[in-house]
């Protein structure tokens, strides 16, 4: 069976650029996939193939088991897609503006004013609400065409990046707007330049480059793979290092980086905090001072460097120094 959003081998070119080629996604039923990938990647260029805005040059997709190629008309109502469909008019206020997309979706009146109410709560659009949206600044407008999405659920949905340019209580209402809708059943494909925002959301994430996907999996499949964690340490003396490294050895899994400048040791490691803490007691016992030690776990960001390839060139020590310099 395939989800409720599924594409296969989706090609599209525009003129020498290839920016989506040969994309397979599946998205099961009430999931949440977290579309990551560097600028120009080919997400919203995904995201806009799936909602039948383009059409691909080959490859087949099928959106809440619609067939996107053939029954564009018929995805399109199955689906949200923020800041599309969403269009904001500037004379109507706040409230108006969501009360407007309900009634267009067939809500009763009392019903369009009151989903319009809740959501202008959830997003703090509360005072504004009966303001011309004219009269809104950047972040106002944007939370406004979120809500405007948001105020049928649709089986499923799209959103391209959308929280870029919220601030963090802004994005964490839409996080939790968006839990509840996965909650009930909407399934939603996410882009996002914020890793902690996948991390946070995405069942699945699918990191895609150059139009092609290089990884997916779960977040902490992503992180396993790109190396586990660490135990990096800073001795106080600097002639405690090759102590250090023979205290250490048999905790590590091989693979020491020694970074003699700033008296760092780093040590990967599987076994978490309880680990770190015998760590801690054999160093005192064999004497060896510290001014510093703490475990490292991958973050989302080191796995999207490593697979994107901005350190790609550079070795495991360098990759160790970037992690240890954050
Ligand atoms: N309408 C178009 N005409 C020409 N080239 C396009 C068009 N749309 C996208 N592209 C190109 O396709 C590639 C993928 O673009 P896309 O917008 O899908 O990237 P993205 O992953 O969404 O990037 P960003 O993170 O910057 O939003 C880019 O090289 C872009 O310049
Ligand atoms: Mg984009």
């Amino acid at each position: 069976m395939p989800g409720a959003i599924y594409a296969e081998g989706l090609v599209k070119t525009f003129g020498d650029v290839t920016a989506l080629d040969g994309v397979d996604l599946d998205v099961p039923e009430g999931t949440v996939l977290g579309l990551l990938g560097p600028n120009g990647a080919g997400k919203t260029t995904a995201v806009r193939v799936l909602t039948t805005l383009i059409r691909p040059d080959r490859g087949k997709a099928v959106v809440a088991g619609i067939d996107v190629l053939k029954k564009p008309n018929e995805v399109r109502h199955a689906i949200g897609l923020s800041g599309q469909f969403a269009a904001v008019d500037e004379y109507l206020t706040g409230r108006e503006n969501l009360s407007m997309v309900g009634r267009l979706y067939q809500m009763s009146s009392r019903d369009a004013k009151s989903r319009a109410g809740e959501l202008l709560e959830r997003f703090n659009l509360a005072d504004a609400a009966d303001r011309p949206a004219k009269t809104y600044s950047g972040g106002m407008r944007r939370r406004l065409d979120l809500a405007a999405a948001l105020v049928v659920s649709p089986p499923v949905m799209f959103m391209d990046e959308p929280t870029t340019g919220l601030d963090p209580r802004n994005r964490q209402a839409l996080w939790e707007v968006i839990q509840e809708l996965v909650a009930g059943g909407t399934t939603l494909l996410l882009t996002t330049q914020y890793l902690e925002e996948a991390d946070h959301l995405a069942h699945d994430i699918c990191v895609i480059d150059h139009g092609k996907v290089i990884a997916r999996g779960t977040s902490d499949q992503l992180k396993a793979r790109t190396g586990g964690e660490r135990v990096e340490l800073v001795v106080h003396e600097r002639e405690h290092i090759p102590l250090a490294v023979e205290v250490m050895r048999p905790f590590g899994k091989g693979g020491f980086t020694v970074e003699e400048h700033t008296r760092k040791v780093i040590v990967p490691v599987s076994g978490g905090a309880r680990l770190l803490a015998e760590v801690i007691r054999e160093l005192d016992t064999r004497g060896i001072e510290i001014d510093d030690i703490g475990l490292r776990r991958p973050t989302l960001d080191d796995v999207f460097i490593s697979l994107t390839g901005h350190v790609a060139e550079a070795g495991e020590e360098t990759r160790e120094q970037e992690g240890a310099a954050t």
